[in-house]
């Protein structure tokens, strides 16, 4: 297997970055998650724009142009023979030394920029039979918009679901629903479909944006607001989406069934348009053995 570090591609075993890199030490810098289907990238300029947009808000600058980074990019996916699989590209402020929070501004550090490329099928048996999740406060900080590799808070929910075997933890501010561990969050209810706002709260996902695309040319009504942990429980349906999940239904929330406990239609419909958009720009996909 190939990685990418900086613009050279190397052996993943002999691939190393400096122990004083701020992304080591501090999780400064920001990342990304494309998925490539049929061996072509879904979504690919949504995630870059953002990818430039959450480095723009910390001060941080990307030392590749976006076609410098295409390439880079697709020469790693080459490298690595993608099919249907993920890549995950992050890029640090750099390296510095002595390790001090400030970030100097004498002289710029240089960006580094790490991806790896792996081979991830589409999980079609969950995207029908769903998972559960659990609810936990949602104690991050107040920009959540930025795309951070700093993500304590994210993975101490993401563990504790995980103990309690659960797909998600769903996270909450006191009533609020904001998004999830790693995914955003939706609902169903009488035929609308509820998501938070993309404000600080949460991070824009490029699979919701498709999500509410499609929702709303096929006349889905959808709703950019707050919901509260009482909507989330008395939901029609519930499912979360992500690059890597598309969209997951959620069967049960701390223990109790939401609706009927399956797939909900309007969760399914919304799928199949999202399938639409996948098989429009990256073709065809393989029909489930
Ligand atoms: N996570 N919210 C959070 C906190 C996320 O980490 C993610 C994605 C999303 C959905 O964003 P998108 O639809 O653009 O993938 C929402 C990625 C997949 C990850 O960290 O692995």
């Amino acid at each position: 297997m190939k990685v990418l570090v900086n613009n050279h591609l190397v052996e993943r075993d002999e691939a190393s970055v400096d122990v004083e890199d701020r992304g080591y030490q501090f999780g400064d810098g920001v990342y990304e998650v494309v998925r490539l289907y049929n061996g072509q990238f879904f979504t690919y300029d949504e995630h870059i724009e953002r990818l430039y947009a959450s480095a723009a808000k910390i001060d941080l600058v990307i030392p590749y142009t976006k076609e410098e980074l295409r390439k880079l990019i697709e020469s790693l996916v080459a490298a690595n023979n993608i099919h249907t699989g993920n890549v995950y590209l992050q890029v640090t402020r750099g390296v510095q030394n002595p390790r001090n929070h400030v970030i100097p501004d004498d002289f710029p550090l240089e960006g580094v920029l790490t991806a790896a490329a792996r081979e991830v099928p589409r999980n079609e048996k969950q995207f029908i039979e769903g998972g559960t999740a659990i609810t936990e406060e949602d104690v991050r900080w107040l920009r959540c918009d930025i795309k951070s590799l700093s993500l304590l808070g994210n993975i101490m929910a993401k563990n504790k679901a995980h103990q309690q075997n659960a797909l998600e933890a769903i996270l909450h501010r006191g009533e609020q629903v904001t998004e999830c561990s790693a995914s955003n969050v939706s609902i169903i209810k009488d035929g609308v479909l509820w998501t938070h706002a993309a404000d600080n709260l949460i991070l824009n996902g490029i699979t919701r944006q498709v999500i509410l695309d499609v929702a709303r040319k096929n006349g889905v009504p959808v709703r950019e607001a707050d919901f509260t942990l009482t909507d989330l429980r008395e939901a029609d349906e519930v499912f979360i989406s992500s690059t890597t999940i598309e969209i997951t239904p959620i069967t049960h929330i701390d223990g109790v069934q939401v609706g009927d406990g399956k797939r909900g239609p309007i969760t399914a419909q919304l799928h199949s348009y999202f399938v639409e958009e996948i098989v429009r720009s990256c073709g065809e996909l393989a029909v489930a053995k």
